[in-house]
């Protein structure tokens, strides 16, 4: 299957993956698209780990499917749209054999419910981010023909996660390797950003309790992983019930999770400022497994944006949790989410957002012209800078922030590291693919028997935009 847990495409970017897999026999067969963030990645792969629990199996084109299942995002662009025509395309192919079932889950389906089948009444099945777990009832259901269409958008708050640790964890992984896998912690924000739709699509923040998210990781670790993503819309807001009743913070859950033994590397995703607190930078001194590599979105440089988007935090504020962060953690790559023409922002409101990029050398980015979401605050403002100045200063901030990269990759040469070997490099066959421990991709000449392993390098080069290292024959201690 195609869940890429290391990605250099925006974390939560809006590009299509497939999960896929296994060959049908007589079982039913359920081909899942998935569009969207890391967290719409690993709610495909319970899904699909839910439905093989329960005798379907998972197939990797719609052709050999008896269901096609659309995990939908709606952050930005015309996720409505995009999703529609898509129906529209998969309506001929329902049509084509009987008992042919379309089913469409996650925040679009959270946002339209009904409407959905209003404008597309062949679809059988409306599911929502909490209810993802049911996906096998519900769809049993409408092959047995006990159900007209059905939307089913409410759960309690936790149910599906409580569903999930039960079923086998192994869709989690990467490639051929288990070596690396999601897990998340905790659904939905509680933040109030004006721009954004996932408090209405996901719901208020709820935390798992720790023990659940350790007991995952602990399943993970045993068959094969050695670096987990933890997961959450706001992972630093994460407020865990311990077994004893008392409140976990998200420090104290990375300290559990690091503590597990074969725990080599640990990220997170996503951060947001006003609560990476002291005691967090603090950890990434504690805890060598956490990588170096931090994502922390600022959206805009300028306090007037920031302040206008409803962020609840300042410039002054970011810059100050970075320049902590580097004295326990020098040389960290930071990357950070931007919006570029947020309603009313002005050339000196975006020229602040360059000089942040540039005091604070933020050396990856995801940069994204602001889209107005249908129901969120922000969707009502007038906005008077013009489409094409605002492309304009996305091409701008983008070459800043692929300046700093470059700069960044550079100062690697020479370091060690400790690299999982995830892929081959498809112009060279001779040559293996994985990640720096500060999320940078690095090919590293290597017979493929090495294929899934966990190797010590050394940064040798960075030419033409490739990160380049050699093997050091030493073995990674991992004490399972
Ligand atoms: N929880 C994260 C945080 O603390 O900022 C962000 C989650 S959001 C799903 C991912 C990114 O999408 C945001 O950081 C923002 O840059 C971008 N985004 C969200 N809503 C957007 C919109 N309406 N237009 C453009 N970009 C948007
Ligand atoms: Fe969205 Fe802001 Fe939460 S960007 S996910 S409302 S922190």
């Amino acid at each position: 299957m195609s869940v890429s847990l290391h990605q250099t495409k925006p974390a939560q970017g809006c590009d299509m993956a497939e999960v896929a897999l296994p060959v049908a026999g007589s079982r039913k067969a359920v081909f899942i698209k998935t569009w969207g963030c890391q967290m719409n990645e690993y709610d495909s792969a319970k899904m699909a780990e839910t439905l093989e629990a329960s005798e379907m199996v998972l197939v990797d084109r719609a052709d050999a499917a008896d269901a096609v299942v659309f995990n939908t995002c709606s952050v930005r662009e015309k996720a409505q749209e995009k999703l529609f025509d898509e129906l529209g395309r998969h309506r001929t192919w329902k049509a084509g054999r009987a008992g042919r079932l379309l089913a469409v889950g996650g925040c679009v389906a959270s946002q339209e419910g009904e409407a959905i089948l209003r404008r597309a009444p062949f679809v059988d099945v409306v599911f929502g981010p909490q209810t993802m777990h049911r996906l096998p009832a519900l769809l049993r259901r409408a092959w047995r023909g006990q159900a007209g269409p059905t939307v089913d958008l409410y759960a309690e708050d936790l149910e599906k996660f409580e569903h999930w640790t039960d079923v086998s964890q192994d869709r989690t992984k990467m490639g051929s390797s288990a070596a690396a896998a999601l897990v998340s912690i905790m659904e939905g924000c509680s933040k109030s950003c004006s721009f954004c739709i996932v408090p209405y699509t996901r719901g208020e923040e709820v935390s798992r309790p720790l023990q659940s998210v350790v007991d995952e990781v602990r399943r993970l670790v045993a068959q094969g992983a050695a670096e987990i993503t933890l997961l959450g819309q706001n992972v630093n807001s994460y407020r865990g019930v311990l077994p004893d009743g008392g409140v976990a913070s998200f420090p104290l859950l990375l300290h559990h999770v690091a503590a597990l033994p074969g725990i080599l590397r640990m990220r997170f995703t996503t951060s947001h400022p006003l609560s990476f607190s002291d005691e967090l930078i603090d950890t990434f001194a504690q805890l060598p497994q956490l990588a170096q590599h931090v994502h922390l979105p600022v959206q805009s440089g300028s306090d007037r944006m920031l302040q206008a988007m409803g962020r609840g935090h300042s410039v002054a504020t970011y810059r100050d949790r970075l320049t902590r962060l580097r004295q326990v953690r020098p040389g960290i790559s930071i990357s950070s989410d931007f919006i570029v023409g947020y309603p009313g922002e002005t050339e000196a409101d975006f020229l602040d957002t360059l000089s942040l990029v540039d005091e604070m050398q933020i050396d990856q980015g995801f940069s994204f012209l602001y889209s107005p979401r249908p129901g969120t605050p922000a969707a009502t403002l007038e906005d008077p800078v013009p489409l094409v100045e605002k492309k304009r200063r996305l091409w701008r901030l983008q070459d800043r922030l692929r300046y700093h990269g470059a700069r960044f990759q550079e100062k690697l040469v020479g370091t060690a590291d400790v690299v999982l070997l995830e892929r081959v490099d498809e112009d060279h066959p001779d040559w293996l693919m994985g990640h720096t421990s500060s999320n940078r991709m690095i090919r590293i000449p290597a017979h493929r028997t090495l294929l899934g392993q966990w190797v010590r390098v050394i940064v040798v080069a960075y030419h033409q935009g490739l990160l380049m290292g050699e093997l050091v024959h030493a073995p990674v201690a991992r004490a399972v």
